[in-house]
């Protein structure tokens, strides 16, 4: 991260630091100093955004845990305890709650700007691995931070998806008892998610790190997809993006606050304010809004195993984006059919996430199954084949050259070549 750095440490106790733990200039290097290319817009606030979330996350989950109960007797009554009795409880855990929800937005945000301006493209692949890889753990945390309050939905979400591991072949009802630590989902199942559901933020928070580490190697990508040439196309990080980033906290703090204090249940499922009850299934068994295009995923396949593979082979194909996408133009801004095709799969995965909330059945199945299809041959046919049908608008010269010409979206020179560089 460092390396960008212009600091030369002044005073005595600095210079001692520095040449101990050069902590100062690590910081300086990577957040004050750091070169950013000048055109970043809004969707580039949202790696900000998200840490910030990441925090809020930890600090009212550490908080939380001092009044909360891991155990089937008592976790539901803690919660209740929380909301009532607890000072500000109730704002704790609905910062908490609804936390988990702006979380996902900003992260479905974030991996959609990266998908259009091409930002998985070379050289920034271990970027965006490291961050299916922080997208997968963030899942799994929140899966687990659902089942803690031990209502209806927790119960029966838990026991709809770790059924599902019994669908491996051979070693699956193995694997599910041992992660039950039984033989239903009971009081041993609820302790392990309290424990794994707080390490694991702490693990993204370390996964973070690297994901910032490599970008600050490579250095951002922009909207135009055109790497910095001089000087002149980057800016310092600070003043100019620390105010930018701000800014669009604050204006992501409003949306967040406006669901944690005004509808503070809009985003979860009434049934979880019934205890959990092992002899009652509820009508339809929903998981929360940000899993849904995945849940419709797996339901759509009619084979158990089938739909597993298909539900996880969704978030794994991400892994292998960088190589599936042909093209040579990295950013969508001069792709003209790219650009169509991804608009149509963001609507395919609204799509998927509509179904998802629908019953498994009639035709809600046929239209799972035609966008389920069609989600993998965006990635399998439409992005492998695009990079040789498609014939990309000139790139502009530079940096520079598009922000004086009028923005990104407006190629300056018509003769450039083509550039990734
Ligand atoms: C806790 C979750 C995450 C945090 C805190 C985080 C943080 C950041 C930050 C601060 C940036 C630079 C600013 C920006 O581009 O917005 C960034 C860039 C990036 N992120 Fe993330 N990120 C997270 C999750 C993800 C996920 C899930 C993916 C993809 C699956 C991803 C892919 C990328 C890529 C490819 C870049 C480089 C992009 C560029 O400069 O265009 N990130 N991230």
């Amino acid at each position: 991260m460092a390396g960008h750095n212009v600091y030369v440490p002044q005073s005595a106790p600095a210079k001692w630091l520095e040449s101990r733990l050069p902590v100062i200039s690590l910081v300086r290097g990577s957040f004050v100093d750091f070169p950013t290319p000048k055109n970043l817009n809004y969707w580039w606030t949202f790696g900000g955004i998200l840490f910030m979330v990441l925090i809020a996350q930890i600090l009212t989950g550490v908080v939380l845990v001092m009044h909360y109960t891991p155990s089937t007797g008592a976790a539901f009554d803690s919660v209740e305890h929380i909301m009532r009795d607890v000072n500000f409880g109730w704002m704790l855990r609905y910062l908490h709650s609804n936390g988990a929800s702006m979380f996902f937005i900003a992260v479905y945000i974030h991996i959609f700007r990266g998908l259009y301006y091409g930002s998985y493209k070379a050289p920034r692949e271990i970027s965006w691995i490291l961050g299916v890889i922080i997208f997968l753990i963030m899942m799994g945390t929140a899966f687990m931070g659902y089942v803690l309050p031990w209502g209806q939905m927790s119960f029966w979400g838990a026991t709809v998806i770790t059924n599902l591991f019994s669908a491996i072949p051979l070693v699956g009802e193995a694997i599910k008892t041992w992660l039950w630590g039984g033989f239903a989902v009971d009081n041993p199942t609820l302790n392990r998610f309290f424990s794994l559901h707080y390490l694991l933020p702490f693990m993204i928070f370390g996964v973070v790190l690297l994901h910032v580490w490599a970008f600050h190697t490579t250095g951002n990508n922009n909207p135009t997809g055109v790497q910095p040439k001089t000087k002149q196309d980057t800016i310092p990080f600070h003043p100019y993006y620390t105010m930018k980033d701000l800014f669009a906290m604050v204006v992501f703090l409003i949306l967040f606050a406006w669901f944690a204090f005004y509808v503070p249940n809009y985003m979860g499922h009434p049934d979880n304010y019934i205890e959990a009850n092992p002899l009652v299934t509820p009508a339809h068994i929903v998981p929360e809004w940000y899993f849904l295009p995945f849940y419709a995923i797996l339901r759509a396949v009619p084979d158990k195993l089938g739909g597993v593979v298909a539900m996880f082979g969704a978030i794994a194909i991400l892994f292998v984006l960088p190589w599936l996408d042909t093209s040579k133009v990295r950013s969508g801004t001069y792709r003209p059919l790219f650009k169509q095709f991804f608009w149509i799969f963001a609507l395919d995965c609204i799509a998927l996430g509509y179904l998802g909330a629908m019953p498994a059945e009639g035709t809600y199945v046929i239209l799972a199954r035609i966008f389920t299809i069609y989600y993998f041959a965006h990635f399998l046919v439409i992005l492998p084949l695009l990079g040789f049908l498609e014939k990309p608008r000139p790139l502009p010269a530079s940096i520079s050259e598009a922000v004086l010409k009028g923005g990104s979206g407006k190629p300056a020179a018509a003769t450039a070549a083509p550039d990734t560089k």
